[in-house]
């Protein structure tokens, strides 16, 4: 018998993140510093090690599994993951997804469609070349569009993550939603969020989603929309489309008190919260006592997760925690 995953908050954890890489092949300006350090890869959980640990988590309760970055697709054995993860879907698992930079998406997409992923996120802060190219460091637009182009061919539901930015894309969000209203997308706007050392300033980026709102609010017929993910966001329908608009506030408007996730690191820690340092080792416990052990950290993990981020964007503060957004995949 395994019971579920609930925590002191009465919480019960049914969405588990994965992130099998904290390398990536861009170097967005709000996630990562230009020169980063990646994990030595000796430290890395295996794939055999990820699914065990997975599959303790889908016997005590998981129903949905992201896999996660850095960008996951970087990771060589991702696809195989997925389809190991895959064989649990309508069999405890409901959903097997990704978050991704869809720079090498068009390779991957008609693998992972096969191996049972029906839905896929897309980082995509602009489709203008040039500030893509700023805001991403390394990246071209149109190597990602094609990586979107044949998700969609390969039959997946699409949803774009755009992080609004101060005078970088803030000028984009409405061509973006009408953008993907045509093609059939959702979008999900977010707030950045202080995580890790950047060298741009987030209080000089920041965009207070509320004000974003009223203003599509005068472009796009939007109405609350009955949708949900288990994420995060909170939706609107865009009227006589079927695209819904999510925003990700947590500056803004805290949602932590429906916080039903915790975080797998590709070190094999886990995070119970996205805004704090607090880490079980998942890793230590599987090589030193199994899976048995591996059960009692989790309930260990249960009791330990906080209530609740306290993220504030403030002048001259340091970040929130230390980590980078890229650890954890967000
Ligand atoms: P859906 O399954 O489509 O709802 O995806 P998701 O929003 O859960 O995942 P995604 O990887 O697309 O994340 C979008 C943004 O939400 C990222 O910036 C994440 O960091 C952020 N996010 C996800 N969960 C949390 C959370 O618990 N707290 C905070 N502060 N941000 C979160
Ligand atoms: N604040 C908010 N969102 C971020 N992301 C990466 N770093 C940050 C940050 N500091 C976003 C990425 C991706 C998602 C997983 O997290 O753009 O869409
Ligand atoms: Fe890579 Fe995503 Fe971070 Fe951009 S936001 S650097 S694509 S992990």
């Amino acid at each position: 018998f395994a019971p579920a995953l609930v925590d002191q908050h009465g919480r019960t954890i049914s969405y588990l993140r994965i992130s099998v890489t904290d390398r990536c092949d861009l170097r967005c300006r709000y996630c990562m510093a230009e020169h980063m350090k990646f994990m030595p890869r000796d430290r890395l959980l295996s794939l055999e090690e990820i699914a065990t640990i997975a599959e303790r988590f889908i016997e005590r309760g998981v129903r949905k599994i992201r896999l996660t970055g850095g960008e996951p697709l970087v990771r060589r054995d991702v696809v195989e993951l997925t389809r190991w993860l895959g064989r649990y879907l309508g069999d405890g698992l409901d959903e097997i997804t990704m978050t991704t930079n869809a720079n090498r998406l068009a390779e991957h997409a008609t693998d992972l469609y096969a191996a049972g992923m029906r839905r896929i996120n897309v980082s995509l802060d602009s489709r203008d070349p040039d500030t893509f190219r700023f805001i991403t460091r390394h990246g071209d637009v149109e190597r990602v569009l094609g990586g979107i182009a044949a998700a969609k061919a390969a039959g997946m539901a699409i949803k774009i993550n755009m992080v609004a930015l101060k005078g970088l894309n803030d000028e984009e969000i409405a061509p973006m939603l009408g953008w993907c209203a045509e093609e059939g997308f959702d979008l999900t706007l977010i707030e950045t969020m202080p995580l890790g050392e950047v060298e741009e300033d987030r209080i000089e980026r920041f965009v207070p989603l509320t004000a974003v709102l009223d203003d599509l609010k005068t472009r796009f017929d939007l109405s609350p929309a009955d949708h949900h993910t288990g994420g995060p966001a909170r939706y609107w329908q865009v009227a006589d489309t079927p695209t819904r608009l999510g925003l990700i506030s947590p500056l803004t408007n805290n949602f932590c008190a429906g916080c039903n996730r915790v975080r797998l690191t590709t070190e094999g820690k886990l995070f119970m919260c996205l805004g704090h340092e607090d880490q079980v080792d998942l890793k230590a416990a599987l090589r030193e006592g199994g899976i048995g052990a591996v059960d009692d950290a989790l309930d260990v993990a249960m009791i330990r997760k906080p209530a609740r981020h306290d993220f504030r964007i403030e002048r001259e503060a340091a970040p929130a925690v230390s980590r980078h957004m890229s650890v954890t995949g967000g």
